[in-house]
């Protein structure tokens, strides 16, 4: 009698030990059973690191809890190989259904061949997974009109002519650092061609500054130059060395095009540092919890507010239908250098002092709670 509940108290405690290993498999939370077979929607998601992506977590566990569907969500801590590492895990689990944003959108077409290899079917999630045919569907917000309000919040608001551009972008391993950057582009080109604006950290810019349109070559070339790798270490680094490189011609009332939230308040610390600053208004995106009290706090001038809510929703809404064995609806399509991928699109809303407590708080994205001085 006691050797056999010896026995059965081993029993428990290993399987005990095996779930909880299986259960941190991945790195990631998740939703759904372990064993092959269980899992129907997969999602990788690019690390935890940043606050965009946690946000997303958080809206598809918030989304899925009225599913019947179950899912898993793993995250790559920004390693490509983590990635395909987790795609493979998901595989075996069974799933049908593949929802990812790319750590690196080129590398991640191995993984998604892999996946489209069994049958799978792959949603590009907010990044677009690059150079294969292996990708499905793509949900994404309007990136090139993310770009576009960035650069227009400059313009509106210059103090005047010959006023300092400082110009950032994300990761050239993202493709949407280069829709982020054609679109603001678009709308600062005429503004550095007419004089309002000087560019101060960027001879790549200043020599192609009389170009209204770039190749993708010549984005690269200035993102090379300018990117933040989406780190905010190498983001405050960088407009640290711009200043000291900067004379003070260069400083004074400055624009500064910051490609999104992390990288906004790492470089509008550095520039509120410089005492030859007077002023900056310096640009963002993804409407996180701490830029968003930047705001408030009058340290960071603007967000793009991308409602992940709707992104969640529409990710779901496709995984299931493709479940159900329906086409989805879809907006439009972005060409990935090997293929047109049909997409659905989401609009952006601007953000700034004037409407943050509406667009952030009354609309019930954030509650009043998160923030001081509202
Ligand atoms: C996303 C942004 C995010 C950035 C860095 C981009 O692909 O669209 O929302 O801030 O990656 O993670």
């Amino acid at each position: 009698m006691k050797r056999f509940s010896k026995l059965f108290v081993l029993a428990l405690v290993l399987t005990l030990v095996v779930s909880m290993f299986a259960a941190c498999g991945g790195g990631g939370s998740d939703e759904g059973e372990e064993a092959a077979g269980t899992v129907d929607i997969g999602i990788v998601l690019p690390t935890k690191d940043e606050p965009r992506w946690v946000q997303d977590e958080t809206r598809f566990q918030e989304a899925l809890a009225s599913t019947d569907y179950s899912v898993e969500i793993l995250f790559s801590q920004g390693s490509s190989a983590k990635e395909k590492e987790n795609v493979d895990a998901l595989i075996a689990k069974g799933i049908k259904t593949l929802i990812i944003c790319p750590q690196d959108g080129a590398a991640a077409a191995a993984a998604v061949q892999a996946a489209k290899a069994e049958g799978i079917n792959v949603i590009s999630y907010d990044r677009l997974i690059t150079d294969t045919d292996a990708v499905d569907y793509y949900v994404t917000f309007d990136s090139i009109a993310v770009g576009a309000a960035q650069g227009q919040y400059l313009i509106d608001n210059a103090k005047g002519a010959g006023e300092p551009l400082y110009l950032y972008a994300g990761a050239a391993s993202d493709n949407n650092a280069f829709l982020f950057f054609e679109g603001a582009w678009t709308v600062l080109q005429p503004k550095i061609a007419d004089g309002t604006f000087v560019i101060a950290n960027s001879s790549e810019a200043e020599a192609l500054k009389d170009k209204a349109t770039l190749t993708r070559d010549e984005m690269s070339k200035i993102i090379g130059q300018v990117t933040t790798n989406w780190d905010f270490n190498e983001a405050k680094n960088k407009a640290e060395s711009h200043l000291t490189a900067a004379d003070d011609a260069m400083k004074g009332d400055v624009a500064i095009l910051a490609p999104n939230d992390g990288t906004a308040r790492a470089i509008a610390d550095a520039f509120a540092a410089d005492s030859a600053v007077t002023s900056y208004v310096v640009t963002g995106q993804d409407a996180e919890i701490a830029s968003v009290q930047y705001i408030i706090d009058g340290k960071q001038s603007m967000t793009v507010f991308k409602d992940v809510r709707t992104l969640v929703k529409d990710s779901i809404d496709m995984a299931v239908s493709l479940l159900e064995g329906s086409t989805p609806a879809t907006t439009g399509s972005y060409n990935n250098g090997a293929i047109d991928v049909k997409a659905k699109q989401t609009e952006v809303v601007v953000v700034d002092q004037s409407n943050v407590k509406a667009a952030m708080v009354d609309s019930g994205y954030y509650t009043a709670g998160e923030f001081t001085g509202l």
